[in-house]
């Protein structure tokens, strides 16, 4: 049966749930604090980029079944199920920040009168979801918390969405297990499993799972660094090694490192949980020190190839942490670029979508128009994001247009032979 459903957080995984589950034939209110986000949303226009987001919520705001709202007494009110998707940031110390949370939760109190579903799709620390639980229990609510961690990817969030590999549902009473089988009905019928488990299980499952990929990226990270020393090629290692089913060929790319707004902080939050129990999470903590490192690796392989940083113009081509997206947040860029600052380069950059983004960290960074432009006269060149579009680059266009011939792909998209053939010092990651 069609639900009426409240999302609360209208970013990444909160927009794209909304949209998802009008989708799915729910009633949907989206809500935002910021009247700006949602006058836009209401307008068919997304905040963020996402491919296929803007056709999706124009579809859904079309049926009639999505709107957007600054309401949530309003929202709550009406809904019979109420999704928490807000930002859980890191603190200083790198545990989660649930400030944002906790708001939303009082708020939902405020506003609970009869029986109510309350979802959790944000990353919390484990325990929290039992936490928002007892709090609204001593407050006689009449609810049940559900852990629903996501686990799509930007860039790739609607498919993911659409097409999950597994569901995990952290529910502990019958009545909340139906509310839920109702709302992901679309999904069983392409049979999506789902994982029925209690609260702590389902958050544990989400922070195990991003953890495990961000050992697998310093895993082979590391391992190309190894190969890059002895000649072997990482990415006939990677394919080799993903032969073997038990490992699977996913997350073997090497690259400078990963960013992003979850891996970074989620691995953070785990080391905190570990501490807090008295836990030794060193294998996680060590993946932090290795993946910082890597970003800086990058600094010093571009130092090797150019004999000397200082007064050197370099053209940096992608800023955002991945393809796909206009996210900067902890791109290994802001590493990259800060430290060619420090030793005094120029630099020349370009990036498809990010580069907003980017200027707000490097307002007096010289932004380019297009790949060529971020050429022009650079000693060397060094790509930090997978586009695409730079793995059509025009070799012979960027030897005519740079000064230099050096070319540090940290991505492994360009041609190394061809790049070789054409005069270019060029090096890749572990090949
Ligand atoms: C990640 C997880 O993949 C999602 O399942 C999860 O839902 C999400 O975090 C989250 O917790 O919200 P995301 O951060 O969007 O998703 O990006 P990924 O595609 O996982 O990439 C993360 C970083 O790893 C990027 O910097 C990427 O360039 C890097 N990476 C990824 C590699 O360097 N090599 C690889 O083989 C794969």
């Amino acid at each position: 049966m069609a639900k009426k459903i409240t999302v609360i957080g209208t970013g990444y995984v909160g927009l794209i749930s909304a949209v998802g589950l009008a989708d799915f034939g729910h009633t949907v209110i989206g809500v935002d604090i910021a009247q700006t986000v949602v006058d836009k949303l209401n307008n068919g226009q997304p905040h963020i980029f996402e491919t296929g987001l803007r056709d999706y919520l124009q579809k859904n705001l079309n049926s009639g079944r999505l709107k957007f709202s600054t309401g949530i007494a309003d929202a709550v009110q009406a809904s019979e199920v109420v999704f928490i998707s807000v930002g859980t940031p890191p603190n200083q110390d790198g545990s989660a920040d649930l400030s944002q949370l906790m708001r939303v939760v009082e708020e939902i109190k405020q506003n609970i009168s009869g029986y109510k579903v309350v979802v959790i799709k944000s990353t919390v620390p484990v325990g929290t979801n039992r936490t928002v639980f007892k709090l609204f229990k001593t407050n006689g609510c009449d609810v049940d918390v559900v852990s629903n961690p996501e686990f799509l990817r930007e860039g790739k969030a609607i498919q993911d969405f659409f097409h999950p590999d597994r569901i995990i549902l952290g529910v502990e009473s019958e009545r909340a297990r139906a509310v839920m089988e109702d709302i992901y009905r679309s999904l069983y019928l392409i049979q999506t499993p789902c994982v029925w488990c209690n609260l702590e299980t389902a958050e544990l499952i989400k922070y195990c799972s991003n953890a495990f990929l961000a050992n697998k990226i310093t895993f082979i990270n590391q391992m190309a660094n190894l190969a890059d020393a002895v000649g072997a090629d990482i990415h006939d290692i990677a394919k080799a090694m993903g032969m073997d089913g038990r490992i699977s060929s996913k997350f073997l790319h090497p690259g400078p490192g990963f960013g992003g707004s979850c891996f970074p902080k989620d691995i953070k939050a785990l080391v905190t949980m570990g501490e807090k129990h008295d836990v030794d999470m060193s294998l996680v903590r060590e993946v932090i020190h290795a993946n910082e490192a890597q970003k800086q690796l990058m600094i010093k392989k571009l130092a090797l190839m150019l004999g000397e940083l200082k007064d050197k113009t370099i053209a940096v081509l992608g800023l955002a942490f991945k393809a796909e997206t206009d996210d900067v947040r902890e791109s290994p860029a802001i590493t990259i670029v800060t430290g060619l600052l420090k030793e005094g380069c120029r630099i020349s950059a370009h990036d498809p979508v990010a580069m907003q983004n980017f200027s707000r960290l490097f307002p007096d960074l010289k932004f380019c128009r297009d790949e060529y432009e971020a050429l022009q006269k650079a000693d060397a060149l060094i790509i930090c994001t997978e586009w695409n579009e730079y793995r059509n680059l025009d070799l012979e266009k960027a030897k005519l247009t740079m000064k230099g011939n050096i070319i540090l792909d940290t991505r492994n998209l360009l041609n190394r032979e061809r790049a070789r053939e054409l005069g270019f010092t060029y090096k890749g990651m572990g090949r």
